[in-house]
C-alpha cells in the first residue's frame, strides 16, 4: 500500500507533467512569468561518447586550458541574446536535470528550479562583505549522465543505487548564484542576474523583484586519468576583468582537482599536488592576503589545506572530498570537527572508480544530486507513513506533491543541508 500511495501522489499531481514533480508547491494564482520545468526525459539506452576536446588536454599542465573546454561543451546551445536558455531550449544537445530536488524546505524554488546552497558568510567572498548572504543553484547532466540518473531511477518509487555508474564523458555542470549585491566586490559587478522565489511568497511582484546573481559555475567530468573515483571536479567564478561576448562566459577559471591528496593536512609540511588553485583570481589574492585587522578573517584558500573547492564551499572540505561521500544509504559528507587531522584525513581518499565510502554501503559515483534525491524521497514516504500509511487528499485545489510536502512559513529560517550538512558528533 505504501507504493501505492507514493505512486497516487506522484501521478495525480497537475504541478508536473512527467514522472517527476517539477517543484514541491505551485506558484502564485496571479503569476505570469516563466516557471521551471525538470528536463527528465532521460536517455532509456546509452547514448555513444562523442570526442570530448578536453580528452586531449592535460589538466595537470594545462589546467586552464582544460576548464575553458569543458564551459564551451557545457554552455554550447544556451546562451542566447544575453540570456542562459532552459535546457528544454537547448538546440545543441540535451541536457537533463535530477529527481527529487524539488522536496521540502531546501527544494527547488518554482521559477528556475534553485535549490538553496551553503549562505556566504561575512569575509568569505571580499572584505566589502559584512553579511551573510543565500546562494542557490541548478544542476545539469549532459546525455551519458542522464543515461545513469534515468538507470538508478527507473523505479520512480525505488530507485535503485547499484545502477549509479556513471560512463566516461559524463559530464555535470552547476550554476550558482548569490543573493549578494555587486557592490560587494568590483568582480562581481556586472554579473547576470535570475529571478528566484527565495521566500516562497505568495506575492508576484516581490518574487519578480527578487534577483540573484551567477557567482560560481561547477563542472564534474568522468575522466579516467583522475586519481580519484574517476571524477575531475572544477570550478569557474564571474569575474568581470575576463572579457566575454556576453556576461555569461566572463568566468575565471579558479580550481581543477584530478585527486584528494591523501595525506596533506594542515600540519604535515606538504602541499596538495592534485589542485590546481589560480593565484590570480581576486577571490585568492583576498583570502590569501586578507587587510590586517579584518574581522572575522576569511577562511584560508580554498578547501581544507590548500585543496581546491569553491568560493561558496565549506572551507573544511574539498569537491572531491565532499562528493566522495555519494553512496546509500547516507553518511556524514564532512568530518566532525572535533577529530584529528588523521581521522579527518577518511574523507580526503583516492577512491578506487566504484569504490563506496563506507565498505558495507552502495556508491553513488560522486552524485551528491542522486544522494539528495534519494533521501528526499525516503524522507517523503516517512512523512506519508506518519499520515497513517494513506494518503489524505488536502482540502486545497491543487492536490499532489505540493500540498503534501511540508508548507514553509515565509518567515521560516531555512536550514542548509547543501554543501553545509551537519558535522556529526
Ligand atoms: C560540503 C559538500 C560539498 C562540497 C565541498 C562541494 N559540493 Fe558539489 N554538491 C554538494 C551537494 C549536497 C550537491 C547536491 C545538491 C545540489 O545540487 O545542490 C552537489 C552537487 C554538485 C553537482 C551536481 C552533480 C551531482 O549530482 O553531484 C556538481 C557538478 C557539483 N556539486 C560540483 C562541485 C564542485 C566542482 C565543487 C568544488 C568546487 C563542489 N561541488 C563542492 C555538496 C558539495
Amino acid at each position: 500500500m505504501k507504493t501505492y500511495t507514493v505512486l497516487a501522489l506522484l501521478f495525480a499531481s497537475p504541478v508536473f507533467a512527467g514522472v517527476f514533480p517539477d517543484v514541491g508547491y505551485a506558484a502564485p494564482q496571479n503569476w505570469n512569468g516563466k516557471q521551471f520545468v525538470l528536463s527528465q526525459d532521460y536517455p532509456q539506452a546509452e547514448p555513444p561518447a562523442e570526442s570530448y576536446p578536453w580528452t586531449s588536454i592535460d589538466f595537470k599542465t594545462q589546467p586552464k586550458e582544460y576548464l575553458n573546454s569543458i564551459i564551451r561543451y557545457c554552455f554550447e546551445g544556451f546562451l542566447k541574446e544575453g540570456e542562459f536558455l532552459q535546457p528544454q531550449e537547448n538546440k545543441k544537445r540535451p541536457w537533463y536535470h535530477a529527481p527529487w530536488l524539488h522536496y521540502g524546505s531546501n527544494g527547488r524554488e518554482f521559477v528556475n528550479g534553485l535549490t538553496n546552497e551553503r549562505s556566504s558568510r561575512p569575509s568569505e567572498l571580499s572584505e566589502g562583505q559584512t553579511e551573510s548572504y543565500r546562494n542557490v543553484a541548478v544542476g545539469l547532466y549532459n546525455d551519458r549522465g542522464a543515461f545513469t540518473i534515468g538507470q538508478v531511477w527507473k523505479n520512480p518509487t525505488a530507485p535503485n543505487a547499484a545502477a549509479a555508474k556513471f560512463p566516461e564523458g559524463t559530464v555535470s555542470f552547476k550554476l550558482l548564484f548569490t543573493a549578494a549585491p555587486e557592490t560587494i566586490a568590483p568582480w562581481l559587478a556586472g554579473s547576470p542576474t535570475w529571478t528566484a522565489d527565495l521566500d516562497r511568497s505568495n506575492n508576484s511582484a516581490k518574487i519578480a523583484a527578487t534577483k540573484v546573481r551567477l557567482l560560481q559555475v561547477d563542472v564534474a567530468v568522468k575522466d579516467q586519468r583522475s586519481s580519484c573515483g574517476g571524477w575531475v571536479f572544477g570550478t569557474f567564478h564571474y569575474d568581470n576583468s575576463i572579457l566575454g561576448d556576453s556576461p555569461w562566459q566572463k568566468l575565471r577559471p579558479l580550481t581543477v582537482l584530478w585527486g584528494n591528496d591523501p595525506t596533506v593536512t594542515p600540519s604535515s609540511g606538504t602541499k596538495p599536488v592534485e589542485s590546481w588553485v589560480d593565484a590570480e583570481s581576486p577571490i585568492v589574492k583576498f583570502r590569501a592576503n586578507p587587510p590586517a585587522g579584518l574581522t572575522p578573517p576569511p577562511p584560508p584558500v580554498l578547501g581544507w589545506a590548500g585543496r581546491g573547492n569553491g568560493p561558496v564551499d565549506n572551507p573544511i572540505s574539498s569537491c572531491l572530498s565532499c562528493h566522495s561521500t555519494a553512496q546509500n544509504p547516507g553518511t556524514p559528507m564532512i568530518p566532525p570537527s572535533s577529530v584529528s587531522e588523521q581521522t579527518r584525513l577518511r574523507w580526503f581518499r583516492n577512491l578506487k572508480p566504484g569504490q563506496p565510502f563506507n565498505s558495507n554501503a552502495t556508491t553513488l559515483d560522486f552524485s551528491l544530486q542522486l544522494a539528495v534525491g534519494i533521501n528526499n524521497l525516503g524522507d517523503f514516504k516517512k512523512f506519508t507513513q506518519n499520515l497513517g500509511g494513506v494518503f489524505v487528499k488536502p482540502k486545497a485545489a491543487t492536490p499532489g506533491p505540493a500540498a503534501a510536502a511540508p508548507a514553509l512559513a515565509p518567515d521560516a529560517k531555512k536550514p542548509e543541508y547543501s554543501r553545509d550538512p551537519k558535522p556529526v558528533q
